[in-house]
């Protein structure tokens, strides 16, 4: 872990999103080190947030900070090409609906932005073990995706340690019910990029959240 660094990302998702920008800038200036921006198509989950134009202005405004794509969507391909031109990052997908998932990271990186690949709570590692060698991050879900606010699957943790067990220097997301009472797990387990929705979002001290969950992975 030493040579990892902890970033703190939180999900906008249950932000105001009709104050997009500013809970966003707020966010940054709390010490946020990147945005996880979570784009649901209705079909990959049963909820609706936004997609690239949406993610364009918000960069029009912020010119410097990492974005995230967490793609919830059931044709990943489809919006690689939009997301690099609306300044994005890193993009990073499911790959549960994607039939060829080394092609739809060669195009990401081809266009220029960095891979992310995520699985569900009931996808095994095994299955996205194999694609670590093209990707840049693995994101391990700990609610089923679709909505914030839902309950920490503690159970998740497993696939976390074996991941770090088997690659000290692999960048491992966590998401889903991650905050200052849950964060300790995700420490112990490996975890070194750390979605937070509501906890960070809800949070009376944004910054001292921020900066505890950063402290707890960083020891
Ligand atoms: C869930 C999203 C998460 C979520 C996190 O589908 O991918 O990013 O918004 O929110 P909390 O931390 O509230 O679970
Ligand atoms: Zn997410």
């Amino acid at each position: 872990m030493s040579r990892l660094r902890a970033l703190i990302g939180p999900s906008i998702l249950n932000a105001d999103l009709s104050q997009l920008y500013e809970e966003s800038q707020k966010l940054l200036n709390n010490g946020a080190d990147y945005l996880h921006l979570d784009v649901m198509d209705g079909h990959f989950v049963p909820n609706l947030t936004f997609g690239h134009p949406i993610v364009k202005c918000l960069r029009s405004k912020i010119k410097e900070a990492f974005f995230e794509t967490h793609m919830m969507v059931q044709n990943p391909e489809q919006w690689i090409v939009p997301m690099a031109d609306a300044g994005v990052d890193q993009y990073t997908f499911h790959i549960e609906p994607v039939r060829n998932v080394e092609d739809v990271c060669r195009k990401i990186k081809e266009n220029g932005m960095k891979v992310g690949v995520a699985i569900k709570p009931g996808t095994p590692v095994s299955d996205v073990e194999k694609y670590i060698d093209l990707s840049d991050m693995v994101l391990i879900m700990t609610v089923e995706p679709g909505f914030g606010g839902q309950q920490f699957m503690k159970n998740q943790m497993a696939k976390v340690q074996y991941l770090r067990e088997q690659y000290p220097l692999l960048n491992i997301e966590v998401d889903g019910g991650v905050g200052p009472l849950t964060i300790s797990c995700c420490a112990d387990a490996g975890a070194n990029m750390i979605v937070s929705g509501t906890a960070v979002i809800g949070a009376t001290d944004q910054a001292s959240t921020i900066k505890l969950l950063r402290d707890t992975v960083q020891t």
